[in-house]
């Protein structure tokens, strides 16, 4: 079923989602959590990494796959994912280092590396928890807006807008990578559950658009309205587009 949760502001929008994936742990404490990079899970990494440190959560049988990965960054490098997830919630977690996956930037076939990638998904059992971020242009994981929906992980060419988006966390925006490896769209429907976090008014757009447009390639996260059950969760600044009910 599809819940559209509207929060107050971006804390609460952290709050309830770490509330979700505790639980999602706490149930299952060999989950697979689909996890996204960007700005917004950030505040719900920090409160996961809170209630571990309070005692409250125990990673040691969770596995986690990210969505994706910049093509030519290794795994030390500042600006990739690998980097990010370390800083913002495995170095913090008791998470075992061989049960988090993400896909390489640095592999020499890219092909023969998301074929890698979706067959790790499916051995692991597919994913019990994903976490999704939206982009301005209503893209997922890096799922671009295009003709058709991709179906397995493959490489992308980064669209203008989500260049421009992600400047932000290099040091300029002629260093962002224009191409990254990113699961498809069989990986992310796939998941048991599907938690869409969106905040800030230059999501308002994209969360219109998904939500109340037609279900399209052209808005990839619309097909998240296909999923038996998705939560989208969304601040007011972001949800200020959408129809009063
Ligand atoms: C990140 C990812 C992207 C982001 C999206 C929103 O792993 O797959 O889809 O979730 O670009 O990014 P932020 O949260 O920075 O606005």
């Amino acid at each position: 079923m599809d819940t559209i949760i509207i929060a107050q502001d971006y804390e609460e929008v952290c709050g309830k989602a770490a509330g979700l994936l505790a639980a999602q742990i706490l149930l299952k404490p060999d989950c697979v959590l689909g996890l996204a990079t960007g700005s917004t899970p950030t505040g719900v990494y920090k409160r996961l990494c809170t209630q571990y440190a309070a005692g409250l959560l125990d990673f040691s049988g969770v596995r986690t796959v990210n969505l994706d990965e910049y093509a030519g960054l290794g795994p030390e490098d500042e600006q990739s994912y690998h980097m990010y997830m370390r800083h913002h919630l495995f170095d913090h977690v008791n998470l075992q280092a061989e049960n988090t996956h993400l896909p390489s930037g640095l592999a020499p076939d890219q092909k023969e590396e998301c074929m890698r990638y979706d067959e790790l998904i499916t051995s692991l059992g597919g994913v019990d928890m994903q976490i999704l971020g939206l982009g301005v242009n209503g893209h997922i994981g890096f799922n671009e807006p295009g003709d058709a929906f991709s179906e397995g992980s493959h490489t992308v060419s980064l669209s203008e807008s989500t260049i421009a988006a992600n400047a932000r966390f290099f040091p300029d925006a002629g260093k962002v990578p224009r191409q990254a490896l990113t699961v498809g769209m069989k990986a992310i429907m796939g998941a048991k559950k599907i938690l869409l976090l969106a905040s800030g008014e230059n999501k308002a757009q994209a969360v219109r658009d998904m939500l109340c447009g037609p279900i399209t390639p052209r808005l990839p996260a619309s097909i998240l309205r296909l999923h038996p059950d998705v939560t989208f969760l969304i601040d007011s600044a972001a949800g200020q587009l959408l129809p009063q009910i």
